[in-house]
């Protein structure tokens, strides 16, 4: 076996070898995992063979929900990184594995521990409900974590007194709000795919195509969830394209949510929402592409790079996701 340098996959975030040409990497992949009661779980962000050489495809509840279920040794997470290690607090004796340390989120770099703890202070007595896009140490100042899929609930299953802070999502919190009418505190935090989708181009092509429906995540901004016929999560607008009559889709989300989209309506028509620019034709997470076939055989191979966090701080931060599966399971989403 080549020799793997720890500290340079640290600094890459990845292990940098080549992979023999003459090998089937899907197959190599498969077999590897069945040797090493390995699990690969993957978000539908993710590149399309990622998704298709996956046990599970799934939104970030479901992700998380695989993780706290599943029977495997090891966790590998095509996805980004909050998500492996959300994965790793719920499942801290298993190893929990991520094969590239880069793929990070905008939306949870948009809220830093140190700041958020100063602006926890500003409202005491506030209940906490964070986005689980988050680090485990926002997690650990928080109450209750959600997912676009349970946030609604999770805020309803609340007393209508309670006060709340809202983190760090700032369009979904405001869409949150507008659902519920409740009184919240909003985080000023945003996502840079959710927010580059552009009004005017996604109405024109709505002339193009009179009869497609726009279908929206809710961390998009206000002004494109007006317009859209369904707001949900990855999840929600997936089922949302199998149940409903209609023939085309205008998708405003990331475009990884295609490949499931197309293999479950292969009748069907979907269409990328576009971009403020133009030059470009959807939306892509940068950091969610950053996971490939090649790094995930490396990483099944060499079982690294490998997430570790400190006993404490994922005891601190456990808590919080647990509450949010708990309120999920009883609402059975
Ligand atoms: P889902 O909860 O729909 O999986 O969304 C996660 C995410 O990162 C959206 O950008
Ligand atoms: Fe984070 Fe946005 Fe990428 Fe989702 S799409 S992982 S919120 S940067």
């Amino acid at each position: 076996m080549d020799i793997v340098n720890k500290d340079e996959i640290e600094k890459k975030g990845f292990i940098d070898l080549d992979v023999d040409k003459s090998i089937d990497i899907v197959e190599e992949i498969k077999l590897m995992r069945q040797q090493k009661n390995a699990v690969i779980l993957a978000h539908f962000y993710q590149e399309s063979e990622v998704q298709d050489i996956a046990d599970f495809v799934g939104d970030s509840l479901g992700l998380a929900q695989q993780a706290a279920a599943t029977k495997a040794d090891i966790i590998l997470f095509a996805g980004v990184h909050f998500m492996a290690e959300t994965a790793k607090i719920l499942a801290p004796q298993k190893k929990v594995l991520i094969p590239d340390l880069q793929a990070g989120c905008s939306l949870a770099d948009s809220c830093p521990p140190d700041e958020f703890a100063e602006f926890k202070k500003k409202y005491p007595g506030h209940t906490v409900i964070s986005y689980v896009n988050t680090s485990a140490e926002i997690k650990a100042l928080t109450d209750i974590v959600c997912t676009s899929t349970n946030a609604l609930q999770i805020v309803q299953s609340l007393p209508e007194t309670e006060k709340i802070i809202f983190a760090p999502d700032r369009n979904l919190g405001n869409y949150i709000r507008s659902m519920t009418g409740r009184e919240m505190v909003i985080w000023d935090g945003a996502c840079h795919v959710h927010e580059e989708f552009s009004l005017e181009r996604m109405l024109e092509l709505k002339k193009e195509n009179p009869d497609a429906q726009i279908i929206a995540h809710p961390e998009c901004e206000k002004h494109i969830l007006i317009v859209a016929d369904h707001i949900g999560s990855t999840t929600s607008l997936l089922n949302y394209t199998i149940r409903d009559k209609g023939k085309k889709y205008i998708v405003a989300t990331e475009s990884g949510i295609l490949h499931q989209m197309r293999k479950a309506n292969p009748e069907k028509i979907f269409i990328p929402a576009p971009p403020k620019d133009s030059t470009c034709a959807c939306n892509d997470c940068k950091y969610m592409k950053l996971i490939s076939l090649k790094k995930i055989y490396n990483t099944l191979k060499y079982e690294l790079p490998e997430i570790t966090l400190e006993q404490d701080l994922m005891d601190q931060a456990r808590g919080s996701i647990t509450r949010m599966l708990e309120i999920s399971d009883r609402l059975h989403l």
